[in-house]
């Protein structure tokens, strides 16, 4: 009896509602939370309970506000529809669920639009430290209350910007070899700079160094160990060390940069969008993160249609 309780419900890997979705080609769902069972609510409550004490003490104060704002509940899972209210008077963002991996493209194509694709299932009981994929957790308690300051909205919707401008400078090529090996650079660039920045950011604050990466905000160990620990290397966000360093997932990151401001983050979006212009993003340094075909061929496809 466990076992088929444990099988039910919005749980991650374990969300038959979420799949069945997926194997229909279906990437926008409802939240549908009659699904949601008691132990994906006590998985919730107990992570909550768990990092609020770190929030105060290392996240940044934009973070603290949105989590205010938005009326973040402690004891259960948000409703999307609920958080949406809140947040759409405030910068237009919305948070839009989703049924898995939404194609590079696609995804900064949403943050234009000032949407947010969010994960609706939760991590397992027994994983609440590390889940590869992202949660609810990770999508609604690290990103959405950072989408409540205007100025750090306008950051993602300038991604968005970017990549439609990856397209259209793309586009035309007609030596589709080098198509493909522009693009593959263009999109390591931008993925690398979102990590060090919306993932994984440090922010120079009133109370010192705090967080305001949500890769960060949603995980209890990895927030202390990125703002406490000798091992982490810190350094001032400089764009070209950014799209030049190799983002490493499965473990904590041993490179984190810190920004002044998001008006600093957003200049450095700014050039990052010049530099591509420019040519500079066609030639950036081999590594992580791989480029896969699906992300690749969301910038293919949205060919004519920017
Ligand atoms: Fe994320």
């Amino acid at each position: 009896m466990p076992q088929v309780l444990t099988a039910t419900g919005l749980t991650t890997g374990h969300a038959p509602f979420v799949e069945e979705a997926r194997h229909r080609g279906e990437l926008y769902i409802r939240q549908a939370y009659e699904l949601y069972s008691e132990e994906n609510q006590e998985a919730w409550r107990r992570l909550y309970q768990r990092i609020r004490p770190r929030w105060e003490r290392y996240a940044n104060d934009h973070f603290l506000k949105g989590i205010e704002a938005l009326d973040l509940p402690p004891d259960r899972i948000p409703r999307l529809s609920e958080i949406n209210q809140k947040l759409q008077p405030l910068t237009g963002f919305q948070a839009k669920a989703v049924s898995g991996y939404v194609p590079g493209f696609l995804f900064f194509d949403c943050l234009q639009r000032r949407e947010f694709p969010t994960t609706i299932t939760i991590r397992p009981a027994d994983r609440m430290d590390y889940l590869p994929e992202p949660d609810i957790f990770h999508d609604v308690a690290g990103h959405v209350p950072m989408h409540t300051e205007k100025a750090f909205a306008d950051v993602l919707v300038r991604f968005g910007d970017c990549a439609h401008t990856a397209v259209r400078l793309t586009a035309d090529l007609r030596d589709q070899a080098e198509r493909t090996r522009r693009l593959t650079n263009i999109i390591k660039a931008l993925s690398r700079f979102f990590w060090f920045t919306v993932e994984f950011g440090l922010m120079r604050g009133a109370r010192g160094t705090c967080a305001y990466g949500s890769g960060l905000l949603s995980s209890y160990g990895e927030l202390e160990h990125a703002i406490e620990s000798d091992e982490v290397q810190r350094y001032p966000a400089q764009l070209e060390w950014l799209i030049n360093q190799g983002a490493e997932i499965d473990h904590y990151q041993p490179v984190l940069f810190i920004v002044d401001s998001f008006d600093h983050l957003f200049e450095m979006v700014d050039r990052l969008e010049r530099w591509m212009r420019d040519g500079k993003l066609n030639n950036v340094a081999p590594g992580l993160p791989e480029i896969n075909e699906s992300d690749l061929r969301s910038f293919m496809d949205a060919a004519g249609a920017v």
